[in-house]
């Protein structure tokens, strides 16, 4: 337990992971009780990683035949209400986190305390990830928006040694990025293993991957009509921050603890470089090359 980031909800220390309280009842319920289903596609990521984003992107995709443009639910929900985390929603009285033709359920959880069904059967997984600097910057101001307002604020420097040590959302960040990176090199029709920066670089590509690996792949019609092209539009950081949903309101999920436009701050890649000195960047790139070691994977974008 440590509540160092001054957080409404304590993390627990359970099974390797700093975990808030606001999603660890929900995480156990869901493994004793959740039976996954061969069609439920899990959209999972560790906070800031790009969650929003992914959540959009895969709503967008899969629903792209349902709505007309001015009646998509992106427009005037957030997509963290669109798709809410499992783990905030799942109870023994309310095990029903599906919902009715949209086969996708978000999820922060690692992948080791996945429900052992999720793990098992043959339901697909999208999984983001991003460069942990660019992750602790975008965690640090998150966190010092939705802290106690009564308790002073957490200085970057005691948020980066926290974040170090693995004391942070669904930390250590490593361990996380990990378990699904394994499990995508062991199947890799199961788990589909992104990155933020990827994504960034050529997100109409990144659309397509997704699409055809969860089974919703765009015909040569939807191509030449530019669908591609108008689902990275719509799913846009310029795009979704200007809305007036996610200016405005909180998310209802998240029993209104954060503000939608908490979700919405650059939307860049390398916005470490105005908030860490070099020896910190340096640091936590030793750190990211050390527990990474021997994977293959590489996480130090810039
Ligand atoms: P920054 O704080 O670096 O701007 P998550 O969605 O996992 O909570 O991550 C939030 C981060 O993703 C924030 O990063 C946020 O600005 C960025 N983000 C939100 N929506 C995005 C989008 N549509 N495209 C790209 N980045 C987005």
């Amino acid at each position: 337990n440590d509540n160092g980031w001054r957080l409404p909800f304590p993390f627990y220390f359970y099974e390797g992971f700093s975990i808030s309280t606001l999603f660890l009842e929900g995480i156990i319920l869901a493994q004793e009780l959740f039976q996954a289903e061969p069609s439920d596609i899990f959209i999972c990521s560790p906070p800031k990683s790009g969650t929003t984003w992914i959540k959009a992107l895969t709503f967008a995709i899969v629903t792209r035949t349902h709505f007309q443009n001015s009646t998509n639910p992106l427009l005037s929900k957030t997509p963290h209400d669109i798709l809410p985390f499992y783990e905030t929603i799942f109870s023994k009285r309310w095990p029903h986190i599906r919902q009715p033709g949209i086969p996708l359920i978000a999820t922060h959880t690692p992948y080791t305390l996945l429900p052992k069904s999720v793990q098992d059967s043959d339901c697909k997984i999208v999984y983001v990830c991003r460069d942990p600097k660019d992750v602790f910057v975008s965690l640090f101001h998150f966190f010092a928006k939705v802290r106690f307002k009564e308790h002073e604020p957490i200085s970057l420097e005691e948020a980066f040694e926290m974040f170090c040590e693995g004391k942070s959302s669904f930390g250590p960040y490593w361990n996380h990025v990990l378990g699904y990176w394994k499990a995508s090199l062991e199947r890799p029709k199961k788990v589909l293993f992104l990155k933020y920066e990827d994504m960034m670089t050529d997100t109409a590509l990144y659309v397509k991957k997704i699409a055809e690996f969860v089974g919703y792949p765009f015909s040569l019609e939807e191509e030449e009509e530019g669908m591609v092209e108008k689902i990275v539009e719509m799913c846009s950081f310029e795009f979704l921050s200007n809305l007036e949903v996610n200016r405005e309101g909180a998310v209802e999920s998240l029993s209104k603890l954060s503000q939608n436009n908490l979700y919405f701050r650059k939307g860049k890649v390398g916005d470490w470089k105005n908030y860490l000195t070099l020896e910190m960047a340096d640091r936590l790139n030793k750190i990211t090359e050390q527990k990474l070691s021997g994977s293959g994977l590489t996480l130090n974008a810039s």
